[in-house]
């Protein structure tokens, strides 16, 4: 229940609204509507020259793009200096992951299930961001994804719906801070609503085509979690969902968002998107879609400028009521009383504060902990961490002196230059140990004939070596929008420098730097440890260093199934059972002819340098009521040499219901530290609402019948037992 200093807040900011709306005329009222990027930094196609001429005639609500105190202050003193009313200007951002401070990519900190990091590695972009005169991040992107062809999986949380509840509210909190009058937050934005990352083949913008209950179970909890957390606003996706483009849909906009979740902050579209309904085949011209967008409940046009044209004449002809514009206008303008804009336009714009909290040491050394803690061990024969008699390292690979994609895709405002690479990370760290270095090949290339690999040079380094680190992965570009690809291999030429190194046989590390799951079935074999460790950021020479040294003993766990091929995708943990499982000693049944059915690595997998036991869950009823809960238990023992963290999973089956259920579903996770040879009881609380769904007809609820509890490891190693719901 709000306090009633919080009930009076509103009030006052209702009347400032509703009083300024008064003296706006109906185009001031539609430029409150319109966002535009700037220049200084381009994220679409289209750009709009005037921009500023369209800021000094009250035409422009917000601007993106823009940051750095110096900018920003010239575009905000056109808009409270020379126009009629002098409303400020909003300014908006893709904050992803880190401003100039780039933290770890989303699905790399994702892997560390650290939702305390992941909201404080947020709230320092926020803080940065802030300090350069942000109000507002384009983020976070909380769009669940099962298919690693899509690039932009790099800037979610994986497949895991339940995982991303839990991210999306971190991610939330971090920006929003101690509330959007606090000069360091900056106003959230949940996107892209909604589904964009079912993209049919991993196609970026690709169709989108689920059914309801999918929608509902799988991919918009987080949108709700972010709504329930506060999120001040929400962007539409590109994507169409049931024939209609998102970005006109009345039931993601109306019915859902509104209506049922009762958001209360303003909806922003894509870039662009407006005019995209266009194209989509759903809107025949601007006018349409324009009318289309603003009944929909979209409250902000980004960079179509279809609002500012049309809304006039769809306003004046009757076809859209003044009192819709009203309504958008004064959401949009109840967010700029509630970041104090209309107190103090330019209180995000100190440059005294700017200069102070840009990559501070300690911001670095959070990125730095977050790059280390995002890591995933994926394969280690004893060479990790690097043993106190390796004298002579061979760092070769095409990812090794890569600062520029070490910040990886949506990295902001951050300078690759500030980047601190592999190598230079192990230079700086391992004391007393030798590197040498050779590239060996490009990261991608055109084609394998023109491939120029460094074969003999690579073996004679690695020869000459007693550890060969090598640093294999994607470029910067090859994730991100616009950067799906048909084939998740290791690109151009770098499996057969990998072979040449192989050839040598001196132990190998693989450290793979990358945007998504990659098909590794080709080469997992060949290196003796391999290392996920993504793009993680500014800091991510010294924090895989840190890693590979075991000064930090990795915990992190996949958050998104890595396939054995890209022809099993869709592939994820939470499958239906279907009618016809898989049975190898039958031939009907659901499998391929040439590959298993199961990932190379599941969902939840990580290892550690020690080793963890599990003993059997206990449950404490086996009859779970209506509306009651019960605890499922489990000691986890370190039964290794080091102490290292554990996630521990809960995963939970409804055994049958009036429609089919997933095999297995999460539904907590707690990360422990264990000193070698220590045990602890970790303890799960499942609520009978954790067990509801959309049954058959619709209704979001739990049905009696058999359950069963699992905890474990990943979601692929677990012990079960059995519960019944009545
Ligand atoms: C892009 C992205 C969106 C981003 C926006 C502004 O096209 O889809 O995530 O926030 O445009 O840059």
């Amino acid at each position: 229940m709000a306090t009633r200093a919080q009930q009076a807040k509103p009030d006052r900011i209702d009347r400032s609204v509703d009083s300024l709306l008064k003296l706006m005329t109906l185009e001031e009222k539609i430029g409150q509507l319109n966002l535009l990027t700037s220049d200084l930094d381009q994220t679409g196609a289209s750009l709009r020259p005037q921009y500023r001429k369209d800021i000094e005639a009250g035409l422009v609500g917000a601007v993106f793009n823009a940051y750095g105190v110096g900018y920003v202050r010239k575009l905000q003193d056109i808009a409270v200096k020379q126009t009629r009313l002098k409303i400020p200007l909003l300014f908006g951002y893709d904050v992803i992951h880190g401003h100039k401070t780039i933290f770890p990519m989303p699905l790399a900190m994702a892997a560390s299930w650290d939702m305390a990091r992941i909201e404080g590695a947020q709230r320092i972009a926020a803080t940065e961001a802030a300090a350069m005169g942000i109000d507002w991040t384009f983020a976070p992107m909380i769009d669940i994804s099962r298919d690693p062809r899509w690039g932009r999986v790099m800037e979610g949380t994986g497949e895991d719906t339940y995982l991303g509840v839990q991210i999306a509210k971190a991610q939330v909190r971090g920006f929003q801070g101690r509330g959007l009058s606090d000069v360091t937050s900056v106003m959230a934005c949940a996107k892209h609503y909604a589904a964009y990352g079912a993209a049919q083949a991993g196609r970026d913008y690709n169709t989108v085509d689920i059914s309801e209950r999918v929608l509902r179970d799988v991919y918009l909890p987080p949108f709700k979690a972010a709504a329930d957390a506060g999120c001040a606003t929400f962007m539409t996706a590109f994507n169409e969902l049931d024939g209609v483009p998102a970005t006109a849909s009345q039931h993601l906009l109306k019915d859902i968002l509104r209506r049922e979740w009762g958001f209360k902050g303003f909806v922003v579209t894509d870039y662009t998107a407006i005019t995209e309904m266009i194209l989509h085949g759903y809107s025949v011209d601007s006018a349409q879609a324009g009318k289309q967008a603003i009944l929909a409940g979209n409250d902000m046009d980004m960079q179509a400028s279809i609002y500012q044209k049309t809304l006039p004449g769809l306003v004046r002809s009757k076809q859209v009521p003044e009192s819709v514009i009203n309504e958008s206008a004064g959401r949009i303008l109840r967010k700029k009383f509630e970041l104090g804009l209309f107190a103090d336009p330019y209180r995000r714009m100190d440059s005294a504060r700017q200069s102070a909290s840009l990559l501070t040491p300690a911001h670095r050394a959070a990125a730095r902990d977050m790059a280390a803690r995002s890591c995933v061990l994926l394969k280690n024969n004893g060479v990790l961490p690097i043993k106190s008699s390796v004298k002579k390292i061979a760092v070769i690979g095409p990812l090794a002196d890569a600062q520029h994609d070490m910040i990886g895709a949506w990295s902001a405002a951050g300078d690759d230059i500030t980047a601190i690479s592999l190598l230079k990370g192990l230079k700086d760290n391992l004391k007393g140990i030798e590197i040498t270095y050779l590239k060996g090949c490009d990261i991608t290339s055109k084609n394998e004939l023109q491939d120029k690999i460094d074969g003999g040079a690579a073996m004679a380094l690695a020869n000459d070596a007693d550890l060969v680190i090598l640093a294999l992965g994607e470029s910067k570009e090859q994730s991100g929008e616009a950067s799906s690809r048909s084939t998740i291999k290791l690109p151009g030429a770098q499996q057969a420098l990998l072979a040449y190194v192989k050839t040598i046989g001196k132990p190998i590390a693989l450290v793979l730097f990358n945007g998504r799951p990659l098909d590794l079935s080709d080469i997992v074999d060949m290196p003796d440890a391999i290392l996920e460790a993504w793009f993680p950021g500014t800091e991510a020479g010294n924090g895989v260093a840190d890693v590979l040294m075991g000064t930090y003993n990795p915990a992190g766990k996949i958050t998104l199934t890595f396939p054995r091929s890209v022809g099993q995708v869709p592939l994820f943990y939470n499958q239906k059972n279907t009618g016809r499982p898989l049975n190898d000693k039958e031939k009907y049944t659901s499998k391929y002819l040439d590959i298993p059915n199961t990932p190379l690595f599941p969902f939840g997998y990580g290892l550690s340098y020690t080793t963890f036991s599990y003993g059997a869950p206990a449950i404490s009823k086996r009859e779970l009521k209506m509306g009651d809960s019960l605890t499922v238990r489990v000691i986890v023992t370190n039964t290794g040499k080091t102490a290292g963290e554990e996630i521990v999973q809960f995963y939970v089956q409804d055994l049958v219901g009036s429609v089919t259920r997933p095999v297995i579903e999460l539904k907590g996770f707690k990360k422990i530290n264990l000193a070698p040879g220590q045990a602890q009881e970790v303890v799960f609380t499942l609520h009978e609402q954790d067990l509801r769904f959309y049954t058959q007809s619709m209704r979001f609820a739990s049905e009696p019948g058999g359950f069963k509890a699992s905890t474990g490891p990943n979601s692929a190693d677990v012990q079960s037992v059995l519960f019944s719901l009545k």
